[in-house]
């Protein structure tokens, strides 16, 4: 079954957005294999922020996504890598639409509450990033 990563930043940590982000995804259908409240290190931020190194706004990605508590998932599902995409909307929040997750709480492309990962490759490496497979659970034979 395919996995995804997702991770609420610390701004929809801070704004209690955890629990209505978690409810969507189960709502949805998807199953929740794995899920941890972390402070981030610098050095874990800028390997899995890795790919955005060269980009003027890589320091404040930094900054931003270890200024406090994330909460990192793995959630698991059909085509979850994408559905999972389009429930957050666009990366930019100017052209997420409502109805989205960050259509419906988010202002700014910084502070855009959720990160999910982009492709099966990503999926995989930031799983493998944030979390040891005896971390995640496997339920969905039982159901
Ligand atoms: P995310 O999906 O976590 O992946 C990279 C992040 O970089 C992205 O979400 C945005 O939050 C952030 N980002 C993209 N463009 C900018 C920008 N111009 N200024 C600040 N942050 C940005």
């Amino acid at each position: 079954m395919e996995r995804t990563f997702l991770m609420v930043k610390p701004d929809g940590v801070q704004r209690n957005l955890i629990g209505e982000i978690v409810a969507r995804f189960e709502k949805k259908g998807f199953q929740l294999v794995g899920g941890k409240l972390m402070l981030i290190t610098r050095e874990l931020a800028e390997q899995h922020y890795g790919e955005h190194k060269e980009r003027p706004f890589f320091g404040e990605l930094v900054d931003f996504i270890t200024s406090g508590p994330v909460f990192a998932m793995v959630w698991e599902g059909e085509n979850v890598i994408a559905t999972a995409r389009l429930m957050m909307g666009a990366t930019n929040p100017k052209e997420s639409a409502p109805g989205t997750i960050r259509g419906d709480y988010a202002v700014t492309v910084g502070k855009n509450i959720i990160h999910g990962s982009d492709s099966p490759e990503s999926a995989v490496r930031e799983i493998g990033l944030f979390f040891k497979e005896e971390e995640l659970v496997s339920y969905t034979k039982l159901i």
